[in-house]
């Protein structure tokens, strides 16, 4: 049996030669480079590929992988927003995912980039960067005396609110399948509408399916709180990044925090500091110091990238076996 994997890191490399040492029966190889119809032959022979979500994998690069017998695609990461999931359908191909890699990687970043908006860390990390080390007019806010409003309460979600609780932050959550749990504790609000109108701050933890396309608008910030603080951890749609931009101008949004980027496939993950950057929207939100810009790193532990390899390349091996692996995406 051969696995072909696409797009390995460096920083990959130790948790795969783990899992290849534990499963010396399977011959692995890979490349550096991200899978794309002119590479798809790279994977000839193999029962399977793995590839991370970095390309959109579109219906020419599936046809390629069949080109070559191989219709079964394991993900080493959860969203599969980037796959022409119809022509996957037609090619008959098996996909897999990595839904739970860790979901504390994700909220611990969604958490501490909150309390650095609060804190200010920005302005003042650069106003002691210029040796200026008074305290004012950099003064916090505590999160204790905040209500936080979860949207998403999922894995990643769960894990926020018990790091908010840790903080003494009143939580609220929205979620359209409320868990028992929570439900139990009267976390929930019943509508967004009551969650933006109550909170003071918003981290959001839902997938980026259609329904929840630009979720973050012009017309649910109008609801929000005055001053409101958003973080975004989760998909670049679910923001209409030029309604936070306006919400940021006018002071409705008093700071706001973004992992994700509708836009990021070719930004994100690329080196720009000696090129000209081609997005103006997002020079100017890094510029501003009320602004947080992370380049979708909230997932980036060691704990995650080493499940994220662990439980890509078993599943290929299920699927390789005829078996169906338990992270099967059903699409
Ligand atoms: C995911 O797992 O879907 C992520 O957001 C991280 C990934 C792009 C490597």
């Amino acid at each position: 049996m051969k696995i072909f994997a696409y797009g390995i890191r460096d920083d990959e490399k130790p948790s795969l030669e783990d899992w290849k040492a534990e499963h010396s029966e399977i011959e692995v190889d890979y490349t550096q480079e991200l899978l794309t119809p002119d590479n798809a032959k790279l994977a000839a022979g193999s029962d399977g590929v793995v590839v991370y979500q970095q390309l959109d994998y579109t219906r020419e690069t599936l046809q390629a992988l069949a080109d070559e017998g191989i219709h079964n695609l394991s993900l080493r990461n959860v969203g599969i927003d980037n796959i022409d999931l119809d022509a996957a359908r037609e090619l008959n191909f098996n996909i897999s995912n990595v839904p739970v890699y860790s979901p504390n990687a994700i909220a611990e970043h969604s958490m501490i980039q909150l309390s650095r908006l609060l804190r200010r860390a920005k302005e003042l990390d650069a106003k002691v960067a210029k040796h200026d080390l008074r305290w004012a007019p950099t003064i916090g806010r505590e999160m204790r005396m905040q209500t936080v409003g979860v949207i998403g309460t999922g894995h990643i979600g769960r894990v926020a609110i018990n790091i908010l609780k840790g903080f003494g932050a009143k939580v609220i959550a929205y979620d359209k399948y409320p868990n028992p749990e929570l439900q139990a504790e009267g976390l929930y609000v019943d509508s967004l509408d009551e969650l933006y109108a109550q909170a003071d701050a918003i981290s959001l933890y839902v997938p980026g399916v259609p329904e929840n396309d630009k979720m973050i608008n012009a017309e649910a910030i109008a609801k929000m709180k005055d001053g409101v603080v958003i973080v975004n951890v989760s998909r670049g749609n679910l923001m209409d990044i030029d309604a936070i931009i306006d919400g940021l101008n006018s002071g409705k949004v008093s700071a706001f925090a973004m992992d994700v980027y509708a836009e990021e496939v070719g930004l994100f993950n690329v080196d720009w500091s000696n090129k000209e950057f081609p997005d103006p929207k997002i020079a100017d939100l890094i510029d501003r110091e009320n602004v947080l810009v992370t380049p979708h790193t909230a997932f980036y532990t060691t704990k995650a990238v080493k499940e994220m390899v662990h439980q890509s390349f078993d599943a290929a091996v299920k699927f390789a076996k005829g078996e169906t692996p338990a992270v099967v995406v059903k699409y």
